[in-house]
């Protein structure tokens, strides 16, 4: 079924596994990951950049996630991920995403709180659910850079306010996660994220998870984590292969022989997370 991040977050809820959130850089690599999550049994969050969605074409990847939620049974939620303004959040909605992310991390609280009201009222209208954001993540996300030195933690007496001020369906915690972390590993602050989780009751939203230790996981999952992103360790294993088979390849090769090892490496990596997720290893 094509769903919202409300819906597949309530379920991981009840019993207690986190729902991953891919980043889909391509079209290419999109139909790839929605079987990877149905060989898992599982729902899968397909999320995009602004640029990505404008790239690909809003329409084309809605009309992509329909089909195969339909055809493949399995819940699929489109989600917009990290978007700063409104026109953009409108579109996305408009063009049939069920989920959007407001992204007011580096605005003054207040102003924060005010944008992402406004969002969550225009979304609620369509039943398209919301993520919000509060403290910074650090690392990169579509070229903008996030120094080190001005990360700022979510406290979570602001999370109680921005919760409740809101009304929005999830929370984006930065407890130590940095976007584009694939060459090392991150501390995350489990214990702020259980203060957090014991004060506000929406899912908790983990960036930045391709810098997260997998030994981490089951942990953040107890501990209220219900929608887990990841999105440069697919890019980096689609260029990866990429290189490997076009580098070789005569000219003359239909594109396919080249692209499908690039679309098996990220399906591999979503099943393999997923399979974290769902807490089968337990
Ligand atoms: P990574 O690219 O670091 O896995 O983070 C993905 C993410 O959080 C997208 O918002």
């Amino acid at each position: 079924m094509y769903t919202t991040l409300k819906e597949v977050t309530r379920k991981a809820e009840e019993l207690n596994y986190t729902v991953g959130a891919f980043n889909a850089h391509n079209l290419e690599m999109l139909p790839d990951m929605i079987r990877a999550a149905k060989e898992q049994g599982s729902s899968i969050i397909i999320q995009t950049s602004v640029d990505t969605a404008k790239y690909i074409g809003h329409e084309n990847l809605v009309a992509v996630c329909k089909s195969m939620a339909t055809k493949e049974m399995v819940d699929v939620a489109l989600h917009l991920d990290h978007a700063k303004n409104f026109d953009d959040i409108k579109e996305a909605i408009d063009k049939g995403y069920t989920s959007v992310m407001f992204d007011g991390s580096s605005l003054p609280f207040k102003e924060n709180i005010i944008k992402t009201s406004i969002v969550v009222k225009y979304a609620h209208k369509f039943g398209v659910s919301v993520e919000g954001e509060l403290g910074t993540i650090g690392g990169t996300e579509e070229g903008i850079h996030v120094d080190e030195d001005k990360k700022v933690y979510t406290d979570p007496k602001d999370a109680i306010v921005f919760v409740e001020a809101t009304g929005v369906d999830a929370l984006a915690v930065a407890i130590g996660t940095n976007h584009g972390q694939y060459k090392s590993k991150t501390e995350v602050n489990v214990p702020l994220l259980k203060e957090i989780d014991a004060v506000v009751d929406v899912p908790l939203v983990i960036h930045g998870g391709t810098g997260v230790k997998e030994t981490d996981i089951p942990e953040l999952i107890n501990n209220g984590i219900r929608k887990f992103n990841v999105g440069t360790e697919l890019l980096v294993a689609w260029t990866k292969t990429a290189k490997e088979t076009f580098g070789e390849t005569k000219e003359t090769k239909s594109l396919r022989h080249n692209i499908i090892p690039c679309n098996q490496a990220v399906k591999e990596i979503v099943k393999h997370k997923i399979n974290i997720f769902m807490n089968k290893n337990e």
